[in-house]
């Protein structure tokens, strides 16, 4: 059975959207391995949008899973991960204008500068996956510099708009995971990923593991609700 790895970054969204101090990412990361995750994923982001680095320390001290931290290759965020240290630490991409994280990282255009953040990241004992776009080129060069796992971009064919396209972005998909695998690298997927979409990947054993936050964030949101209302109740009706 196929690994899931629980991203709580949209908690801290909650939780900065009042700027005070709950909804707590802490907790829900102990509900979420309670749960049966797998591991524990948080994005650091340049702007500090929901995760903070107060997060990222707390959520590494309480983990029993394994910590994956999402991160640009940049050096204030490569100082961080050699500080925490993350079980895995994902490369993604970065734009500070972007909603959430919009495509791979273009290991043909980075491959350099990439290849060293691999390296020294490898070095300090911390395993190295590239979130890359399901493109044959960007999975040859992941291979070439050593990463130890690819996460493949599935939010192409999570948010495609026809039955066809859909049908196309999962053919890719699915070369994808197979060239990975073949190449002997961990092949992981993500984002995007809904209770509806996960339903296609029956069946695509190539993939050890899926990344996935924003959809089971708002399912809590909504299966809780019901006792959220009536713990407020209680306490309004004891007034
Ligand atoms: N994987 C990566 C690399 C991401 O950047 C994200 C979004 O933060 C996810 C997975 C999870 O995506 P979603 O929140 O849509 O499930």
């Amino acid at each position: 059975m196929a690994q899931l790895a629980v991203n709580v970054d949209h908690v801290a969204t909650l939780r900065e959207a009042r700027g005070i101090n709950y909804p707590e990412p802490v907790a829900a990361a102990i509900a979420a391995e309670t749960a049966g995750a797998d591991g524990i994923v948080v994005h650091l982001r340049e702007d500090r949008r929901h995760i903070n680095e107060r997060d990222v320390r707390l959520i590494r001290q309480i983990v029993q899973s394994k910590l994956i931290l999402e991160m640009a290759a940049t050096s204030e965020m490569l100082g961080i991960a050699l500080d925490v240290k993350p079980d895995t630490v994902t490369l993604v991409p970065e734009k500070r204008e972007e909603l959430t994280t919009e495509g791979g990282l273009d290991l043909i255009t980075h491959q350099n500068h990439v290849r060293e953040t691999v390296s020294t990241l490898k070095n300090a004992g911390i395993a190295v996956c590239i979130f890359i776009d399901p493109d044959l080129d960007q999975i040859k060069t992941a291979h070439k510099i050593d990463a130890d796992m690819i996460e493949i971009h599935t939010g192409a064919f999570c948010d495609a708009a026809t039955g066809n396209q859909r049908k196309r972005e999962f053919a890719r998909i699915v070369d994808a995971a197979k060239i990975g695998h073949k190449l002997k690298l961990e092949v992981n997927a993500g984002h995007g990923i809904c209770y509806n979409t996960i339903k296609s990947f029956k069946g695509l054993n190539e993939i050890t593991e899926f990344s996935i936050g924003h959809s089971i964030v708002s399912r809590a949101v909504l299966t809780g609700m019901e006792q959220a209302v009536r713990d407020m109740k209680e306490l309004i009706s004891g007034l």
